[in-house]
């Protein structure tokens, strides 16, 4: 059952702002206001992936991928963040503490969520924010599910594609997005899409695998992107650059082997610039 305060922070991915209803039919889904479309509700899941998007090429691999890296996810990333990646696992922790407290009693969206491996270990019964989880694969999902059964608060999980998410505007107070940008097909669309979610002086932080860090790491973000799995990673300065075109001020960021965790804010003074144009660039 999704709660009520949960619901009124949803939205049509595909009507901009549109709210969703709980439908009526035998089985249960969201149905959204304008266009109609019902979005089924399986195992207290929403799908709400937008149905009249053309998905990019490169997306249906990575949500292939991460079907099948589900099942050995929670064994697989610490050990590659450790040998590969050169990044202590528990770093990602402090961060998600980190951007779980800047939600107070907001909304805190962790988008991936995956099977919420560094989510899990940071929410206690003192939080009082609404968690949400979005993520494209089904098996990562599930597997965060079981994984937050034992939680003392709630974590509402959502199937949506992150540059379509089905999030009223302004209804997001903190925002993290760990180790997904890099897996994106349009990055800038979904720091837009992060940018338009959040609240007036809303949090965005996170982490994406970045080259130029080490020789190991890189021969490694090389492959991937050989087969096709991630599209083109470079410098840490390169995804700043993306981040403050998206309007994000008070850009921070710091480097751990081929981790870089960022941070940014939606601040007045970045609201009230001109607006540009969705594919102009800032210099
Ligand atoms: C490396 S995992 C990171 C998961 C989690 N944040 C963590 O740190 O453990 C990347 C996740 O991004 C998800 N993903 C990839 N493309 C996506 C998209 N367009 N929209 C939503 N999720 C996506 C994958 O399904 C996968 O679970
Ligand atoms: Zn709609």
């Amino acid at each position: 059952m999704i709660q009520p305060e949960v619901l009124d922070k949803l939205c049509c991915p595909s009507c901009a702002d549109t709210p969703v209803t709980l439908g009526s039919g035998r089985r249960p889904d969201l149905v959204c206001q304008d266009c109609g479309h019902h979005y089924p509700i399986v195992e207290g899941i929403p799908d709400m992936v937008a149905p009249d998007r053309q998905p990019h090429p490169a997306s249906y691999r990575t949500e292939t991928l991460a079907n099948v890296i589900a099942g050995v996810y929670d064994f697989v990333a610490p050990l590659m963040s450790m040998a590969i990646w050169r990044c202590s696992p528990l770093r990602y922790i402090d961060h998600e503490n980190r951007a779980l407290g800047r939600a107070r009693s907001g909304v805190y969206l962790e988008a991936p969520v995956g099977t919420g491996l560094a989510l899990a270990p940071v929410v206690t019964d003192d939080h009082d924010a609404i968690i949400i989880g979005v993520d494209k694969s089904w098996n990562m999902l599930l597997k965060a599910q079981k994984r937050f059964e034992n939680l003392p608060v709630d974590v509402q999980l959502i199937r949506a594609d992150c540059d379509h998410l089905p999030l009223k505007s302004g209804a997001v107070r903190s925002l993290q997005s760990l180790n997904g940008l890099h897996g994106f097909s349009d990055r800038a669309a979904t720091l837009r899409e992060f940018y338009r979610c959040l609240e007036d002086d809303g949090f965005f932080s996170g982490s994406a695998l970045v080259r130029a860090q080490t020789d190991v790491a890189d021969a490694f973000l090389e492959r991937y992107e050989r087969y096709g799995i991630y599209p083109m990673l470079r410098s840490p300065e390169f995804l700043l650059q993306e981040m403050r075109s998206s309007d994000f001020e008070q850009v921070h960021f710091e480097t751990h082997g081929a981790v870089m965790f960022f941070s940014g804010e939606k601040t007045d003074e970045a609201r009230s610039r001109p607006q540009l144009e969705p594919n102009a660039r800032a210099v």
